[in-house]
């Protein structure tokens, strides 16, 4: 259940063996290598040099190890690149990414998508077939360092190209822009610009179709070496490592060419990337905030269809957020075991050894730098090992009572017209996740459209484009359903749905958003009846034939509605209102509940109920068997098993 990423192309090939050997030791059984090495593999145009790749493979295998292979497509090497400068990303201004670091292509180049291919399938055939070979990673973290949107003339070239698919004819394309407004007309698809550079906003509809397009890119580029892998590569896996909080691609549309997900988690850094207050940065800097690892590990459970690793786990600081604290200690296994009780199938932490060299030498491993001893995340993964091997096998995770259907187009619908410039969508539907979660219930992510038969909760956050199948699986659905603001509130072609928001889901709703205001930080709303709280950063004027369950005190307005099982609430919650929307939830849904601390979170697995507390006192949790694993005081940093 434990893995570890490793670069034997920055070590003495004499100390292989040896790492290996001690990896075995430390109760790993998975190593992922391979994933940045093209310069070695092929030195220069046709000259390749498998030699080290072989005896690394080999090496690995026989001490017992299974190896994850990674296509190392995420670093095209200086030969590729001056013979092929066009394969460079660039950034929305119109200047180069050039070569120098990583991540510098572009998902539309045709020509790198070729020499992908020939990478990929020359790997492929070497290696598909290994003994020791478990499966495969393909590139690494796709769109970090912001790669997913590209603005180049390749860029604009595919674009067209997927313009004139969709659309047929440049009127049909007009129409839905609206190119009407400024006259922004086109006669011909080669008019077509990319939507950035210009003197003020860009049309919206315009700029999710780029954005739409180049997700689209991520998919097929994935694709592309997906097939090539299964030809040659018969009955291994194939995953890909995505990121944290990070929404620049559909990540559901990748689910299909993959056997199950992985994903790279660095709880701490994460605190520096989320938009915390300064507080919460301060309160949670070196433990990290409890719900952002199990948010991604929900999440990618569900793009995983069930099944997820962690691939890459933060073993101590790391060296690219602007402070980099060392983990408090206890938290490098608490983070093991919250993956495995969030159903990872493996954690395999990043990286076997510190490098003493280059970009990330300021980046924990499990061992220090140039030594073969372990730094203290590396003698926490040890403990780690020896418990889990006292647990023995852990049951399968079962489906979740509560369902949050999480939407990529929404992060990229807010993130064009925000219209409040603090309207975030994964922020929004983080806290909705935190909430919950606080109540101590499981949840399950879906993707819009997914059936949501058998949750008992379905929370939907925002979402605003309702496809017809989001509408029917809605509509389907046996359980409880809320829906956050700027639900149905846009067209597939970001326009504002005729008979007005939340558009198609006014048949299950029985109201109509008729204005919008964003409020500035310090401006609230209160609101008051089922919940208390207040509206901050958004409110929305509603009428309704529904049932009104709170109202805003200033007007009177609706402020939660109910028709049936089906919720809206018009408002972005402030912590009081949001606490109290997802206890009335709950309570609608026959939903028992458990209200825990700030720093405390539980989660099921199968039988086994798992208990973690980041804070820095012990917690008496309400179980009155002993644990199978830890204290009934489930100690600060620390984290008890029970059976239930
Ligand atoms: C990940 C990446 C790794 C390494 C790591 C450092 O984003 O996949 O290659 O850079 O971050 O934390």
């Amino acid at each position: 259940m434990l893995g570890v990423c490793y670069y034997p192309e920055h070590w003495p090939e004499a100390w292989w063996a040896e790492d290996a050997r001690r990896m075995r030791e430390l109760g790993i059984t998975f190593v992922r290598i391979g994933e940045f090495a093209w310069s070695r593999m092929v030195p220069s145009r046709g000259q390749y040099d498998w030699g080290w790749l072989d005896r690394a493979m080999d090496t690995l295998a026989a001490a017992g190890l299974k190896i994850v292979l990674g296509t190392p497509t995420a670093t095209p090497p200086k030969w590729l690149m001056d013979e092929h400068p066009e394969i460079a990303p660039y950034d929305a201004d119109g200047r180069v990414r050039g070569f120098g670091s990583r991540r510098h292509y572009s998902f539309s180049s045709a020509i790198y998508r070729q020499e992908s291919a020939r990478i990929v399938q020359a790997m492929a055939q070497r290696y598909g077939t290994h003994p020791g070979l478990a499966g495969w990673q393909t590139d690494n973290e796709y769109g970090c360092h912001d790669t997913v949107l590209s603005w180049g003339e390749v860029d604009l070239q595919a674009f067209r190209g997927w313009l004139r698919e969709r659309y047929q004819s440049p009127d049909q394309l007009n129409e839905a822009w609206g190119a009407a407004f400024w006259s922004m007309e086109v006669t011909s698809f080669d008019q077509v610009a990319l939507p950035t550079l210009t003197v003020t906003e860009p049309n919206p509809a315009a700029r999710l179709d780029f954005w739409r397009f180049q997700s689209s890119q991520v998919a097929s580029y994935n694709r592309m070496q997906c097939e090539i892998i299964r030809q040659h590569s018969p009955g291994r896996w194939i995953t890909h490592n995505f990121m944290g909080f990070f929404n620049e691609f559909d990540h559901w549309a990748l689910s299909p060419d993959l056997d199950f997900a992985s994903w790279d988690s660095y709880p701490i850094g994460f605190v520096e990337r989320f938009p915390f207050s300064e507080a919460e940065r301060v309160a949670w800097h070196d433990t990290s905030h409890p719900d952002i690892a199990p948010f991604h590990h929900d999440l990618y459970r569900g793009v995983g269809r069930g099944r997820f690793w962690v691939m890459e786990q933060q073993p101590g600081p790391v060296n690219w957020a602007p402070w980099n604290p060392v983990p408090a200690r206890g938290m490098v296994r608490l983070w093991t075991f919250e993956a495995l009780a969030h159903g990872a199938e493996t954690v395999s932490y990043f990286r076997w050894r510190q490098a003493p060299f280059a970009q990330e030498q300021m980046h924990a491993g499990l061992n220090l730098p140039n030594l073969q001893e372990l730094s203290a995340g590396g003698r926490e993964v040890a403990v780690a090992a020896r418990e889990l091997a006292g647990l023995g096998r852990l049951p399968e995770s079962e489906q979740a009572p509560v369902a949050i259907v999480y939407d990529y187009e929404a992060h990229w619908i807010a993130a064009i017209q925000p219209q409040g410039a603090d309207f975030r969508y994964y922020e929004l539907a983080f806290r909705w996740y935190e909430a919950i979660r606080r109540l101590g219930l499981d949840v399950d992510f879906v993707a819009p459209g997914d059936s949501l038969a058998g949750y008992r909760l379905v929370l939907v956050p925002s979402l605003p484009i309702v496809s017809d199948a989001a509408e029917q699986a809605f509509a389907a659905a046996p359980g409880v359903v809320a829906f956050g603001p700027r639900s149905g509130s846009k067209t597939r072609h970001f326009a504002i749905p005729d008979g007005l928001p939340p558009g198609p889901l006014r048949r299950l709703l029985d109201c109509r958003v008729l204005e919008v205001a964003s409020l500035r930080p310090g401006v609230r709303q209160a609101l008051s009846g089922a919940i208390t709280g207040h509206a901050e950063r958004w409110r929305e004027y509603m009428e309704t034939g529904g049932e009104v369950l709170a109202r805003f005190d200033d007007d009177g307005g609706a402020a939660l509605i109910a028709n049936g099982h089906f919720h809206y609430l018009a408002c972005w919650p402030d912590g009081a209102a949001l606490t109290g929307l997802v206890a009335l939830l709950a309570r609608k849904a026959g939903l028992g509940v458990t209200s825990l601390p700030e720093a405390v979170r539980m989660r099921r697995r199968g039988g086994l109920s798992f208990v973690f507390n980041y804070g820095t006192t012990a917690w008496c949790a309400p179980f009155s068997a002993p644990p199978v694993m830890g204290s009934p005081d489930v100690p600060a940093r620390g984290l008890s098993v029970w059976r239930s």
